[in-house]
C-alpha cells in the first residue's frame, strides 16, 4: 500500500499516462478510457492534470466514457457528475469534446439512453482501462449490493446507505437522487483492464471483500476477481482488515 491518498493519486496517474504513452493513440485509434466521480479520484485527476501540464501526457486522441451519472438532476447541477467532470479534469487537459461520453440522467427514454451508451463503448471495441472508486459496501460505479455481475449499463436504484454517504455533498440526505444511470459490472468487466482507487479507513471492508472475500454480488467489486487485469491501488488505512 501506499501510504497516502495522495500518493495514490500520483502512482495511479503515472500509472494511466503510461499506460496512454504506450499504446500511442491517434485520431484513428484512440485510447478509451472510463472515468469515474467521487472523491477518490480527485488526486488522480489532479496529478493527470499536472502530467498534461508537464508535456508528459496528451488527452487529445483520448476518448472517455464516464461510469454514472444521477437521474433527475439538471446537467449544471453543482453536483452533476457532468459538472464535476468539466470542473475537475476535461476544463483543464486538451481533451476533445466530442470524445467526452456522459450519461444522460435527463434523457426521456433512459433505458434507450443506457443501451445507445453501451453500443457507442462497442462501437471503439472496448474501454482500455476502466478507473474506478470503491463505494464503503463495496459497490463499484453505482452497482449497488445486489447487482448481478453479468449486468450491462441500466437504471439503479440507489440504496439508503449510499444515499447517506453522498449527502455530504449535498443540503440533505433528501436531496440526493433515488436513482442513477449506471455502466454494469459486467460492462466494467469487459474492460481491458481496470484500476479501483481505495484511500481511507471507510473503505477497508471494501478492500478486504475484494482481495479476500468471495466472489459475490453483495459486494460487486469482489467480481474483479474474475477479471484477468484489475488491481486496486490502496492507501495504508484501506488496508487494514487485509
Ligand atoms: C459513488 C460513485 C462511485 C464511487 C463511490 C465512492 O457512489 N457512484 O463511483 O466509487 O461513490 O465515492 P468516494 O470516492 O467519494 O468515496
Amino acid at each position: 500500500p501506499l501510504t497516502t491518498k495522495a500518493q495514490v493519486g500520483q502512482w495511479s496517474a503515472q500509472y494511466i499516462a503510461d499506460t496512454i504513452n504506450k499504446f500511442s493513440p491517434s485520431a484513428d485509434k484512440p485510447f478509451v478510457l472510463g472515468c469515474p466521480t467521487g472523491s477518490s479520484p480527485l488526486e488522480t485527476y489532479k496529478s493527470l492534470i499536472e502530467l498534461y501540464k508537464q508535456g508528459i501526457v496528451s488527452f487529445e486522441h483520448v476518448v472517455t466514457f464516464n461510469m454514472d451519472e444521477y437521474v433527475g438532476i439538471a446537467p449544471n447541477h453543482e453536483q452533476s457528475y457532468r459538472t464535476f467532470m468539466y470542473e475537475n479534469f476535461f476544463n483543464h487537459v486538451d481533451i476533445q469534446e466530442n470524445n467526452i461520453n456522459l450519461l444522460n440522467g435527463n434523457a426521456d427514454d433512459l433505458e434507450q439512453e443506457c443501451a445507445a451508451y453501451e453500443e457507442k463503448i462497442k462501437s471503439y471495441g472496448k474501454i482500455h482501462l476502466f478507473m474506478g472508486g470503491v463505494g464503503n459496501d463495496g459497490h463499484i460505479a453505482f452497482n449497488e449490493p445486489a447487482s448481478s455481475l453479468a449486468s450491462r449499463t441500466r437504471v439503479k436504484t440507489l440504496t439508503q446507505d449510499t444515499r447517506m454517504a453522498n449527502s455530504r455533498f449535498f443540503d440533505s440526505v433528501d436531496d440526493v437522487p433515488r436513482l442513477a444511470l449506471t455502466v454494469g459490472v459486467g460492462t466494467l468487466l469487459d474492460a481491458e483492464q481496470v484500476l479501483i482507487l481505495a484511500a481511507g479507513h471507510n473503505k477497508a471492508l471494501a478492500v478486504e471483500a475484494a482481495v479476500e472475500g468471495c466472489v459475490n454480488h453483495l459486494w460487486t467489486v469482489s467480481a474483479l476477481q474474475l477479471h484477468p487485469k484489475s488491481m486496486i491501488v490502496c492507501d495504508e488505512p484501506s488496508t487494514m482488515e487485509l
